[in-house]
């Protein structure tokens, strides 16, 4: 592995740490950073980087240091900050309290036989072929699924919500030509913020309509909940609903799918564990657990810093950016015994996969269930997988995503 710390400037270099090889197995690197940088700035962007579980653990506990106000920052097209995560304690409590309720362990399980007819419906269509590529097949749409169902909207739409999600998430994806060349940086910059914005605005009219057909009618579903939801005896404005809806199909849709990416992956080269899980599926719900941990898809989280303050003798000042790398906290050795080994027998396992602190994941017991229904249909269904001879999957950074994963298998 080459060096991620550029040993004359002490800092930490971003063109290796976003390197295909590093973004693939990234483990190696944050053991680096944890021992030589554990709090770094990064060349090139000047962001600084701590990767120590107890950092971590101990800056996303503390918002009046570091904030989550980063709407300036973060522009995904949406005309105002994101409720609940663009906003700092105590208004993000007050929202916290009015939808954990709605994201309850106990309400997510009433829509497992949804996710499972879903999932299995989605394994017929390709199970007997033999082979997939598993992102486009199966872990792209399966948490749109979930997602219809949780809002009770009609599955008709899935191609709707895809566009809608890769216009915000990934823009490029519908400009002509993708990539920008050297000359065409900016104006391919300018294209995909107005990509983003045009495809809020869809996203916004197409929630608008639907709060209009519910006028009038009971709606068991989460849309519903948030139309009759009240914060000290006022209803939540139309304004505030999309504002939540909005973050709920950013935060909601790549997490799993990225995650189911990096399990499937991280199974089919290590058929030893596979087929513990699939002669055992009582595992499954440990292993989801420590591939969370090991392949921590959200890697980093970042907070816009609103007071000085110093980290193990590092200063940081008002108004810089901190990223904080839940994926090399995930795996310090300081935190847990055998960190560098995946133990599906690991027991208690307390780790940031969903973050820490007052923005903990909201969606963590769907995105839990989500995952276990899919590992188990998958396995029930396809046992034995490996990734297609002469092919190599390829990582997206940042959010830790196998954007291609080709898998062969021999039908039964
Ligand atoms: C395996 C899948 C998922 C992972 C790994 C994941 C990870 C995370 C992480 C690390 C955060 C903390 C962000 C921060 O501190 O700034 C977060 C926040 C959040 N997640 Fe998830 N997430 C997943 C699935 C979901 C799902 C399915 C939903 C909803 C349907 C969801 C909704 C949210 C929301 C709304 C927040 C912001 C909470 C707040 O700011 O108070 N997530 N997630």
């Amino acid at each position: 592995m080459r060096s991620v710390i550029d040993e004359a400037t002490r800092e930490i270099k971003i063109s290796e740490l976003f390197d295909n090889d590093t973004v693939r197995c990234p483990q190696a690197a944050y053991s680096e950073l944890r021992s030589k940088c554990p709090v770094g700035r990064t060349q090139l962007i000047g962001t600084i980087m701590v990767s120590r579980f107890e950092d971590v653990a101990w800056g996303l506990r503390h918002p009046e240091i570091f904030s989550s106000e980063m709407d300036a920052q973060m522009k995904l097209g949406n005309p105002r900050p994101m409720i609940p995560q663009q906003m700092d304690p105590p208004g993000q409590t007050r929202y916290r309290r009015l939808l954990d309720p709605l994201f309850s362990r106990k309400r997510m399980l009433a829509l497992e036989p949804a996710v499972r007819r879903h999932a299995s419906d989605l394994i017929d269509e390709f199970a007997a072929k033999g082979e997939c590529e598993f992102d486009e097949a199966f872990a792209i749409p399966l948490p749109c699924t979930a997602f219809l169902a949780l809002f009770g909207l009609p599955i008709s739409d899935l191609p709707t919500f895809l566009e809608m999600k890769d216009g915000i998430i990934r823009p490029a994806k519908f400009l002509d030509p993708p990539e920008p060349t050297a000359e065409s940086m900016a104006a391919h910059g300018d294209a995909q913020v107005a990509h983003r914005k045009k495809t809020a605005e869809a996203m916004f009219a197409y929630f608008e309509e639907e709060i209009a057909k519910s006028q009038g009618r009971h709606r068991d579903d989460l849309l519903g909940a948030l139309l009759t939801a009240e914060i000290d005896g006022v209803k939540l404005t139309h304004e505030e609903i999309l504002d939540i809806c909005f973050l709920l199909l950013i935060a909601g849709l790549d997490t799993v799918t990225a995650t189911l990416g990096c399990n499937i992956a991280y199974l089919a080269g290590n058929p030893g564990q596979r087929e513990r899980i699939t002669r055992d599926p009582k595992l499954i719900p440990a292993a989801v657990e420590e591939l969370l941990r090991w392949e921590t898809p959200v890697t980093a989280v970042p907070r816009l810093v609103k007071q000085d303050v110093t980290l193990r003798d590092f200063d940081i000042k008002a108004g810089e950016v901190v990223t904080f790398l839940i994926g090399a906290a995930n795996t310090d050795d300081e935190h847990f015994r055998n960190a560098q080994q995946v133990d599906f027998d690991r027991g208690r396992n307390v780790h940031m996969a969903f973050g820490a602190g007052p923005h903990r994941c909201l969606g963590s017991h769907l995105a839990r269930m989500e995952l276990q229904v899919a590992m188990e249909e998958w396995h029930r269904r396809i046992p034995e997988y490996r990734i297609k001879a002469g092919e190599t999957p390829t990582y997206s950074p940042g959010i830790r995503e196998v954007m291609y994963l080709p898998l062969e298998w021999n039908p039964s």
